[in-house]
């Protein structure tokens, strides 16, 4: 079926589903809108379920939640979090791992309480038992509000990797060859890169009540046009969030610039 799309003063809307796509001048005016988003989701429902995703796209937004959070203007005192995803194998104090990163960029800033703040645990050996726990943890905090998301260049969501099939919950991925090169530049050697994460399932993410995924730059603009455009399919794990009821895709100039 060929769907048609509306234009906007701000961007696109589908007809008949509520994938909203909405263009942003550039990077900052991104991270701007995306947490405008989340300060109104932790407004309405202050004691909301966030599910957090790391990566570059979002430092933005949450500097911006910070910059709010010191005015006065939000309280993460009542918020819990699940994040996306974390590598296996690498230290918590290690400042690669995904929770080294989101105490450096948000939760050592805002009052969130720190027992509230929850990532799959990287140095659980035992893959079974790792995805076990952190599906008990998402079940335990009665499921997802407001997911945030970036994109990766394969299409990419968390690290639910292209495949044949959709993941479901929690599992271990070996990263692809892509994803491992992207993230070389972080590390002192490709043989530093974890090879394997852990990564919440396409379920587990299309069953949170929204969600919004924030996207920048010409290189991401293909992909863009691939998962939001193109046909849902596992190769293109982002482009099941075509059939999500509420989801929002915040795009720069840059990233929309294939449409
Ligand atoms: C991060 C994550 C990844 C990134 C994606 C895009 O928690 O799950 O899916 O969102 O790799 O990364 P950036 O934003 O660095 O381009």
């Amino acid at each position: 079926m060929r769907r048609v799309l509306e234009t906007a003063k701000n961007g696109w809307r589908r007809k008949g589903v509520e994938m909203r796509i909405i263009k942003a001048r550039d990077y900052n005016d991104m991270s701007r809108k995306a947490a405008n988003i989340i300060s109104a989701q932790i407004i309405m429902k202050p004691d909301c379920v966030l599910g957090l995703a790391t990566g570059s796209t979002p430092i933005g937004t949450y500097k911006q939640l910070v910059e709010w959070y010191e005015k006065g203007d939000l309280d993460f005192s009542e918020v819990t979090s699940v994040n996306l995803d974390e590598y296996k194998g690498l230290n918590r104090d290690n400042d690669q791992s995904y929770y080294y990163f989101m105490n450096d960029n948000l939760f050592s800033h805002v009052n969130i309480c720190k027992e509230r703040t929850h990532l799959p645990n990287g140095m659980e050996p035992d893959s079974e038992k790792a995805c076990a726990d952190y599906n008990a943890v998402i079940a335990s905090v009665g499921g997802i509000d407001l997911q945030l998301l970036g994109l990766g260049h394969n299409g990419h969501i968390g690290f639910n990797e292209p495949a044949d099939s959709f993941e479901l919950e929690t599992h271990c991925v070996d990263l692809t060859e892509s994803t491992i090169e992207a993230n070389k530049r972080f590390f002192a050697s490709y043989d530093d890169v974890p090879k394997q994460a852990y990564t919440m399932g396409i379920k587990t993410i299309m069953q949170a009540k929204k969600v919004l995924v924030v996207v920048s730059g010409k290189d991401k603009a293909h992909i863009v046009k691939e998962a939001f455009f193109g046909p849902v399919t596992p190769r293109v794990p982002a482009s099941i969030l075509q059939l999500h009821s509420d989801a929002i895709v915040i795009a720069d100039e840059d990233a929309l610039s294939e449409i």
